[in-house]
């Protein structure tokens, strides 16, 4: 069955019916109830695709990688590597030495800070971030900012979720040593205008890292366009496995960092007298790396790139557009992170009630949100919250699950009067 996207002008037309039988849980029951799955800012769900090439490597392919001589060594070797280069190819990297395979964003940016604080940053540095990070694009700075005397600064967000561009443009500096910021916000939605704002800082002569966890799983991202420097992100928000995620960095900055970690597999030559390391970007993943994790990426990688991306996002657009027309003419509920460009997140917080009674409650009817701070505590404090209820969709969500999010809402509405 195709089914066209209410609300999109266009010819975009997306199978949402073909791609969600693609995800086995997707047709599961939870509490009793068919499961409606609105907490892909969290984590997506996976493809087959993804889950047989996990399967397939355990059974078939199963090895070490760059340490045998023998067929399944090389078989397993040349799939890893060969995961390299679709990643590279997916975020429009020329040169696939410059993608790092860490365990997720987090990694990605702790290697990066490692780096500025062992290469780059002394006393008085600056380091500019905005308040809209998740906690993984905050602490490791922090923690850059006390080892090395270097200061945090912080770019406001205005009431609508976008960010104070005016005051980002005032905060770059000749003492700013690194802008790092959130392409998309996954507690708002909001999309950063990145290209834009790495042109001002390259202007100043200031490198970017770009977290984009929320960005890749919805949008086509190509760092030839947007000009980072540095990109990260994680696998399971891009319907892969747990555990891996991506640092690509130029080659110019990553060839100047130190080993981040070290062992096994990262080393040229050991001897009790020194150690010389691989190139990059060997000389960052040091022992064994998560080679099932990079199999699966690589299979969810190659099934999105057998998607029509471009119609995906416009669908996901139709479903937050449905869902936010819907959630606004609910009484009291208040939708948190409003700017005119979004991904599909939305959240929202009702009256004085606690985003986590309202988790529970739609988990009776089997609809899973995610309820909390979503690792953003500075941002919600911005917004007066401690924490919202959030409905972030996939493009195998489609207007039902949109209807079953409203009805639950407006459930909960009567049941608390
Ligand atoms: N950072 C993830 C989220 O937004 C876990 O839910």
């Amino acid at each position: 069955m195709i089914r066209e996207c209410r609300g999109v002008q266009d010819s975009a037309i997306f199978d949402f019916a073909r791609v969600r039988a693609d995800f086995p849980i997707l047709s599961s029951e939870v509490r009793g109830k068919p499961l409606t799955y609105l907490d892909n800012g969290a984590t997506s769900q996976k493809p087959n695709a993804v889950i047989e090439a996990i399967d397939r490597y355990y059974r078939a392919e199963n090895s070490n990688i760059h340490r045998g001589v023998h067929y399944l060594s090389e078989q397993a070797t040349i799939a890893y590597e060969g995961a390299r280069v679709q990643v590279a190819d997916f975020i429009g990297a020329a040169d696939a030495d410059e993608v790092v395979f860490v365990r997720g964003a987090t990694e990605g940016i702790n290697l990066v800070a490692h780096g500025f604080i062992e290469t780059v940053l002394s006393e008085g540095d600056e380091l500019l971030i905005t308040h809209m990070e998740h906690h993984a694009n905050i602490v490791p700075w922090q923690i850059a900012a006390e080892k090395t005397g270097a200061v945090l600064k912080v770019v406001p967000v205005l009431d609508s979720g976008e960010l104070d561009l005016d005051a980002y443009a005032a905060m770059l500096s000749e003492r700013t040593k690194l802008v790092s910021m959130v392409h998309v916000s996954n507690a708002l939605g909001t999309i950063n205008p990145a290209q834009a704002m790495i042109g001002q800082a390259h202007a100043r002569g200031i490198p970017v890292l770009l977290d984009a966890c929320q960005s890749v799983p919805h949008m086509p991202v190509s760092v030839a366009e947007l000009g980072c420097d540095f990109l990260v992100f994680s696998g399971h928000k891009l319907f892969g496995p747990t555990g891996i995620g991506v640092l690509w960095g130029k080659r110019s900055w990553l060839e100047q960092f130190p080993p981040y970690q070290s062992g096994g597999d990262m080393i040229e030559r050991v001897d009790f007298a020194g150690t010389t390391y691989k190139g990059i970007p060997g000389r960052f993943e040091a022992g064994t790396p998560h080679i099932e994790g990079v199999i699966g990426l690589a299979a969810a990688i190659d099934y999105l790139n057998g998607l029509d991306r471009e119609a995906a996002l416009a669908h996901e657009h139709a479903l937050l557009l449905d869902a936010t027309e819907k959630l606004s003419g609910i009484d009291g509920l208040r939708i948190i992170g409003t700017a005119a460009q979004k991904a599909s997140i939305l959240s929202f917080v009702i009256n004085d009630m606690h985003p986590h009674d309202i988790g529970t409650f739609l988990d009776a009817d089997g609809v899973a949100i995610r309820a909390g701070h979503h690792c953003t505590q500075p941002l919600l404090r911005r917004f007066g919250v401690p924490a919202t209820a959030r409905a972030s969709f996939a493009f195998y969500n489609d207007f039902e699950d949109v209807d079953r999010l409203v009805n639950a809402v407006v459930k909960m509405q009567r049941f608390f009067g």
